[in-house]
């Protein structure tokens, strides 16, 4: 039920803490792989790869994402090396390489939609010739779905399996991540015209029907913990494969008050992962699965 999102940085022999999510890493591409090892020995399926870029590769169009040699495809393909039995989930937004931190480009203040899905398309084709098993189109553009399934078809990549951030809300838990990936630095503004508004429900209902009907194999809710009455809904009435995104402003949350000694911090990640499942969810995204997976295997 797990998915494990790490996140990987250029050189190598690094594991770089990352201030706000302590226990988190950037790895380079040798210390991902080792991780990749580690993971499969716990049982986890699948990792979920985030790039940090130099600052010197970020531009105002993220053209770095389309280098069929970026981090994130250089470690796609060392970790297939392996053959391993573990799948690979990319990410599919331009924030890790604008110089602007957003998902898509930009024209002045506004977010070009069409052209964003554009170079979304081949972001997401180098990503699955370099290996990934499971596209994670983030980056909330509409009509993205149908045609990174219209592109991967035509390139005879009919293997792939996409998970829609279907119902992702402009949220303040995000930004831990941003640290990790050097965007609270960058980005201009905020990503409200693109992501949900916290309030609205309905309009998650509309999202999951178009993502499904544009080709979504399984659908994500992000955040997770505080929406969780969307995973609920979305799993009662779509019945599709359902996830959530246990973000990292949730995992710092437990981190801090744990580190405080003002909670159990295992056994409030427990309950917490629990009530994912209590909710309808089919699996998680969470930097604690490692963890997760150690604690369960003990127990056995
Ligand atoms: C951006 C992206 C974000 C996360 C995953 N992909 C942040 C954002 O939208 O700014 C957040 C994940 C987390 O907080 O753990 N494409």
């Amino acid at each position: 039920d797990l998915i494990w999102p790490i996140f990987i940085v250029e050189g190598s022999g690094i594991r770089q803490p990352v201030a706000s999510m302590p226990g988190v890493e950037r790895l380079s591409v040798d210390e991902a792989v080792k991780d990749a090892i580690r993971a499969e020995g716990l049982g986890i399926p699948v990792l979920a790869l985030f790039p940090y870029t130099n600052d010197e590769l970020r531009d105002e169009t993220g053209s770095e994402a389309l280098n069929p040699n970026n981090l994130v495809c250089t470690a796609c393909r060392e970790i297939k090396k392996l053959g391993l039995n573990i799948g690979l989930m990319t990410d599919v937004a331009l924030d890790p390489y604008t110089s602007h931190g957003h998902d898509g480009l930009l024209d002045g203040d506004k977010i070009l939609n069409d052209e964003t899905v554009d170079q979304l398309c081949r972001q997401a084709l180098n990503q699955v010739e370099a290996g990934a098993d499971i596209i994670g189109p983030s980056d909330m553009m509409d009509g993205r779905v149908a045609a990174i399934r219209a592109s991967l078809d035509s390139a005879n990549l009919r293997g792939t399996q996409i998970m829609a951030y279907t119902a992702k809300y402009a949220s303040a838990f995000y930004g831990p991540f941003r640290d990790a990936i050097g965007t609270n630095a960058t980005l201009i503004g905020d990503k409200r015209t693109y992501q949900m508004d916290s309030g609205n429900t309905d309009e998650a209902i509309r999202e999951a029907e178009l993502d499904i009907a544009e080709g979504a194999d399984m659908i994500m809710v992000k955040p997770g913990l505080p929406y969780l009455d969307i995973v609920w809904r979305l799993k009662d009435t779509f019945r599709m494969p359902t996830y959530a995104y246990q973000v990292s402003g949730e995992f710092a949350m437990i981190e801090a008050a744990a580190a405080n000694g003002w909670i159990d911090g295992d056994r409030a990640m427990l309950e917490s992962l629990l009530a994912f499942k209590r909710a309808g969810a089919d699996g998680v995204l969470t930097y604690y699965a490692p963890r997760v997976a150690e604690l369960l295997a003990d127990r056995t």
